[in-house]
């Protein structure tokens, strides 16, 4: 294996997070290839003693970065927030884990401005709500395709910093106070403050492409690791009710500069049920006390705004779609452990629309608005699947839904996560 890319297969906060931390023990190198703080990946760590645990939620660093012997690398393709990013690290270094000579960040990465995040907030406001991060995502990417973009490279020429954020705030100030009425930015109070990310972030700054591609002739192990998931792509997913960026497998390639023939593995990460955070079309969506118990139950509030996430039972026809785009060649399943307490379980096999059966996934809202699911029902098996440590240990109920979902997607599932921690993770030989 040289490359083994993770790609969230839903809406996002499939677990990829926790998938990745798994996979990690036996990978030299994880790399985050596009997105940015938008992204809250969860992963459950033991703690020194091993008797407890601790619950660490990462927005830019890869999910590799428990594992000791894992250099982790933010790739070309992710809108990197300094001020997010050193939060991070100084986490991190608290909790005695080391970022220093592991943490490798690309040149070539567009940074995250104030005024981008001011122009999420204030956008939002407007008629079309996304129901965004706030995070400054989609503006940060607006500026990379307008060729206005600063990156991480240009905090390292004080005079070429200067001149481009300069330019940037004050039409950035023209934007903010005529259009969306808003205060203006004080660009001496900006300058500076970027010119200390410069000091901190100096020493992790490199050229990542060059140092992955050197990694995968010497043969070392890669995990590229996707933010949100294929439903939010800016290309595949229910647009405009996506990321501005390309969570897809392809966008492993762009966001790290590494070529696709250097890929060998696709796991396309898929949470038991669905959920969605923030607008756009759920075909699958319960709205009704099934949904709230799905929330409660798996903890459904999100890693990075708190927000409720919309819950609702597992969508085959979005995911069948999904497996095609991303080229998905095996499937994790996570969080099966929530559904041990419902008495049936549901799994959408189709879409109608007009009372025809659609045969592919719709990516138009006007569409998906409309289409009614077709479900299959399963019995639920009503007992706890926490402590179980094999696949064949799981009740007969649950390994007949996960074989349903396997033949239907006809995708092997490699994976089944019964709980957060490391060690509930059964592996489908
Ligand atoms: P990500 O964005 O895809 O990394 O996912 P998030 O971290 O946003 O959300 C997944 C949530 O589910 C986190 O709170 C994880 O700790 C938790 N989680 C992951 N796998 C499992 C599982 O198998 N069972 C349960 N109960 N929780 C899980
Ligand atoms: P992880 O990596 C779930 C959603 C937002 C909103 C849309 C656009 O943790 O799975 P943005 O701030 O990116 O411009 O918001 O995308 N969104 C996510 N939903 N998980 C995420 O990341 C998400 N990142 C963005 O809620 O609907
Ligand atoms: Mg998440």
């Amino acid at each position: 294996m040289s490359v083994q890319v993770i790609v969230g297969a839903q809406w996002g906060d499939e677990g990829k997070g926790k998938i990745v931390d798994h996979l990690s023990e036996n990978v030299d190198i994880v790399a985050r290839y596009q997105g940015g703080a938008n992204a809250g990946h969860t992963v459950v760590i033991p703690s020194r003693n091993g008797k407890t645990e601790k619950e660490f939620v990462l927005h830019l660093i890869p999910s590799g970065i428990f594992h000791r012997h894992v250099t982790c690398v933010i790739g070309n393709g992710v809108v990197l927030d300094p001020a997010a990013l050193m939060a991070e690290i100084g986490q991190l270094n608290q909790m005695g884990i080391k970022t220093e000579g592991r943490l490798l960040i690309s040149h070539n990465a567009h940074l995250i401005m104030p005024y981008h995040k001011l122009l999420d907030s204030v956008r939002e406001k407007g008629d079309q709500k996304i129901g965004t991060t706030g995070r400054g995502i989609g503006p940060a990417y607006i500026d990379k395709y307008m060729r206005t973009g600063i990156r991480v490279v240009d905090l390292l020429d004080r005079d070429v910093l200067c001149k481009k954020l300069k330019r940037n705030i004050e039409q950035n100030n023209e934007l903010l106070s005529k259009m969306y009425n808003s205060q203006e930015l004080d660009v001496d109070a900006i300058i500076g403050e970027y010119q200390e990310f410069d000091q901190k972030i100096d020493e992790y700054v490199t050229d990542t492409s060059l140092y992955l591609n050197e990694a995968i002739r010497k043969k070392k192990k890669i995990l590229a690791e996707g933010a949100q998931g294929a439903l939010l792509d800016v290309d595949h997913g229910t647009y405009p009710f996506v990321t501005s960026s390309s969570p897809t497998s392809g966008g492993a390639c762009t966001g790290l500069g590494i070529p696709p023939t250097a890929v060998n593995s696709i796991i396309g990460v898929v949470k038991a049920y669905s959920t969605r955070v923030g607008n756009g079309p759920f075909p699958t969506e319960l709205s009704d006390e099934t949904g709230n118990r799905l929330r409660k139950i798996g903890g459904e509030y999100g890693a990075t705004t708190g927000r409720p996430r919309r819950c609702g039972w597992l969508d085959l026809v979005s995911l069948e779609y999904s497996i095609r785009v991303n080229g998905i060649t095996r499937i994790a399943v996570t969080k099966l452990d929530v559904l041990d307490d419902f008495t049936e379980i549901k799994i959408c096999t189709g879409y109608k629309a007009n009372g025809k059966l659609l045969r592919q996934f719709p990516t138009d809202v006007q569409t998906l608005d409309v289409v009614e699911p077709v479900y299959k029902s399963f019995e639920g098996w009503c007992s706890k699947t926490s402590a179980v440590k094999k696949y064949s240990g799981l009740p007969r109920q649950a390994r007949k839904y996960l074989e349903a979902v396997q033949k239907l997607l006809k995708t092997d599932i490699w994976m089944v996560s019964v709980g957060a921690r490391r060690d509930q993770t059964l592996v489908v030989r």
